[in-house]
């Protein structure tokens, strides 16, 4: 399976050099902005990279963002490259050109690489989703310090190497586009968690509350080159890390598999369902396009009605 499709229709977006605007004339052209039914032909020649689009969340947002009109390099670890060859394939039926790329978001090295190679195959870099995320069930007083290293390693260093990485990029890149407000978007996976701890979670729920302070001070110091930095809160999805959730509560509170995510969906879920991958991506889908053009140092949480703001 090749890891990257459609190289030959290739079509780099012109980077045209925007002379220096004052903010009124910013902020005319941001009234003035495109309507709504030019939004997925602007985003036909951005790229996206999606860590953790292996399989989950990140699968159900590298699929919309290219049915949005984005081109996306997925990435996820090297043991989940025939997912992300298969994601690959089935963005590329969209019309969307995709590449697959594994790294690991630990390392600061693999995230450069990462950004560098979407960027020579798939063209410049406009938004980055820092996905990738781990959970672990442990009560705090068992956790080792392996245990905490690891949760903030990927959950917190993967979002950080992302969100560098990917600002270097964007800057490298040149002025911002004409006609455009934007230079880029900075994404990243926080959850309910980083509202409200979940007990017997809470080395995960620390490193999302980490998410959540990290992508604010992103906002704060990117808003200055226009880049957007906002995450996404979700609440209780059915996806592989729940069913390990699902399974480390149920051993603790002697519960049978799928009994925890039913009794907390059942119990916490206003809107009566678990949630799927696809309501996630919804959100995704609106940060990082223009309609989200004026929103940034936020967390949006989707979780049908736990956790109220
Ligand atoms: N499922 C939920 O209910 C839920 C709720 C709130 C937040 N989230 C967050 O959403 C994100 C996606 O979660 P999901 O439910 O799809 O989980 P998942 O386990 O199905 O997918 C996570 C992906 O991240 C990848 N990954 C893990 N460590 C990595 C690393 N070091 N480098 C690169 N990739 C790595 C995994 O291989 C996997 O493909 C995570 O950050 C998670 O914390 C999930």
């Amino acid at each position: 399976m090749p890891s990257f499709c459609r190289l030959s229709g290739l079509n780099r977006p012109s980077f045209r050099v925007l002379p220096l605007q004052s903010r009124t004339s910013l902020h005319l052209r941001a009234i003035s902005t495109t309507p709504r039914l030019q939004n997925k032909a602007r985003s036909r020649d951005r790229v996206a990279i999606v860590t953790g689009a292996a399989r989950g969340i990140g699968r159900a947002i590298a699929l919309r963002l290219a049915r949005d009109g984005y081109h996306v390099t997925a990435s996820d670890l090297p043991a989940l490259q025939p997912q992300l060859d298969s994601l690959v394939s089935e963005i590329a039926a969209t019309g969307a050109r995709a590449h697959a790329h594994a790294a690991d978001v630990t390392s600061p090295a693999e995230v450069a690489a990462l950004v560098r190679t979407s960027a020579s195959t798939l063209g410049p870099l406009h938004t980055m989703v820092a996905n990738a995320g781990i959970a672990q069930v442990r009560p705090l007083l068992e956790l080792t310090e392996a245990d905490f290293s690891r949760m903030l390693d990927v959950n917190i260093g993967g979002v950080h190497h992302c969100f560098q990485a990917a600002a270097r990029q964007l800057l490298s890149q040149g002025p911002v586009q004409e006609g455009e407000e934007i230079r880029g978007r900075l994404i990243a996976a926080a959850s309910i968690v980083a509202f409200k701890p979940f007990a017997l979670l809470g080395h995960y729920s620390a490193s999302k509350w980490a998410v959540r302070g990290l992508s604010q001070a992103y906002a704060m110091e990117l808003a200055p080159h226009r880049i957007t930095v906002n995450a996404y809160a979700p609440g209780i999805v059915d996806t592989n890390m729940w069913e390990l959730i699902d399974e480390g509560l149920g051993k603790i509170k002697g519960k049978g598999k799928g009994e925890m995510i039913k009794k907390y969906s059942d119990e916490l879920i206003a809107l009566g369902r678990t949630s799927v991958p696809e309501d996630v991506a919804k959100l995704v889908s609106f940060l990082a396009g223009p309609d989200a053009d004026y929103v940034t140092g936020q967390t949006y949480i989707v979780d049908g009605g736990i956790i109220y703001t």
